[in-house]
C-alpha cells in the first residue's frame, strides 16, 4: 500500500519522472482537497502527489484547505509526507536557489482552520508539538541531500507568515530577532495538522529569493517563480535519493 506523500508548492504543480497510475478524488468532513491526488511510481517506489495550491495554481496560501488535505492523506493511509515549500531566506547563508530542512516552526498565521480537535471532541486535546518536524524523515532527506552532492541546510528555523502579501522589512527584521532563518506561507498549519493525525511529516524548503529588506530592490514574484523553478531542480534529484530510503 502507498503510505508516502508529496506536497508540492509553488514551482512543483507536477512531478516530472512520476509513471501516473491512477487518480483519486477524495471527499472529507472538511471539504475537497486542493487537488485530486495522483498516485504513480517514482523511483521504483507507489507514491502519492498532490499540487497544495492546486493544478492550476490558484488557491492562495492562506485559502489552502490544509485540513481536507491532511485528512484525505490520512485516509489514503498515507503515513510519511515530504512537503515542499518555497521560502524567503533570513538567514545570511539561505541565499536564492538553496536548499534547506527546518527544524522548527514559529507560527504568525492567524484565522486559518488549524486544528482537527475542536469539533465533537469527548474530551479537550492537546498535541506534543515540541519537534514539528518527523526527525526520522528529516533525517533521510539530509542523508539524501548528501547522496545527491546537494549543499543543502540541514536545519533551521521556519518562520509561517499569512501572506498572500509578502512581508516589511520590519517584519523580517522581527522574525530575524525571533530566531527565523527562512520565511514561506504554507508551513502553518499544515505540520501541526499532520501530527495531530500522527503522520510523519518533514519539510523540504527552496529558497526562493531574499526575504524583504534583505535582498536589493522591491521583490517580483516572477523574479521568485524563476528561482524557484531552478529550485525544483535539486528538490527532484533530492526525492531520486530520498524515496528509496523512506
Ligand atoms: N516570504 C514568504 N513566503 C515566501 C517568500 C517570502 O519572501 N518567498 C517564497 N515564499
Amino acid at each position: 500500500m502507498t503510505e508516502l506523500a508529496i506536497i508540492g508548492g509553488t514551482g512543483l504543480r507536477t512531478l516530472s519522472g512520476l509513471e501516473v497510475t491512477r487518480r483519486a478524488v477524495q471527499q472529507t468532513p472538511y471539504g475537497e482537497p486542493s487537488c485530486p491526488f495522483v498516485y504513480g511510481m517514482y523511483c521504483g517506489k507507489e507514491v502519492v502527489f498532490m499540487a497544495r495550491h492546486g493544478v492550476a495554481h490558484v488557491i492562495p496560501p492562506h485559502q489552502v484547505n490544509y485540513r481536507a488535505n491532511l485528512w484525505a492523506l490520512k485516509q489514503l493511509g498515507i503515513h510519511h509526507v515530504i512537503s515542499i515549500n518555497a521560502v524567503g531566506g533570513i538567514h545570511p547563508e539561505l541565499a536564492p536557489g538553496r536548499i534547506a530542512f527546518p527544524h522548527q516552526i514559529i507560527d504568525y498565521t492567524w484565522s486559518r482552520p488549524h486544528t482537527f480537535f475542536e469539533d465533537r471532541m469527548s474530551q479537550v486535546t492537546h498535541i506534543d508539538f515540541t519537534e514539528p518536524y518527523c526527525e526520522t524523515l528529516r533525517g533521510v532527506l539530509i542523508g539524501a541531500a548528501e547522496q545527491a552532492g546537494l549543499e543543502a541546510w540541514p536545519r533551521g528555523v521556519y518562520g509561517a507568515s499569512q501572506g498572500p502579501r509578502l512581508e516589511t522589512a520590519a517584519e523580517i527584521d522581527r522574525m530575524a530577532r525571533d530566531g527565523c532563518d527562512m520565511v514561506g506561507m504554507t508551513g502553518m498549519p499544515e505540520a501541526a495538522l499532520a501530527r495531530e493525525l500522527g503522520m510523519c511529516y518533514a519539510s523540504c524548503a527552496v529558497v526562493a529569493n531574499w526575504a524583504a529588506g534583505r535582498g536589493e530592490g522591491p521583490l517580483t514574484i516572477g523574479h521568485i517563480e524563476s528561482t524557484v523553478e531552478v529550485g525544483m531542480h535539486k528538490v527532484r534529484r533530492l526525492l531520486e535519493h530520498a524515496i528509496p530510503l523512506v
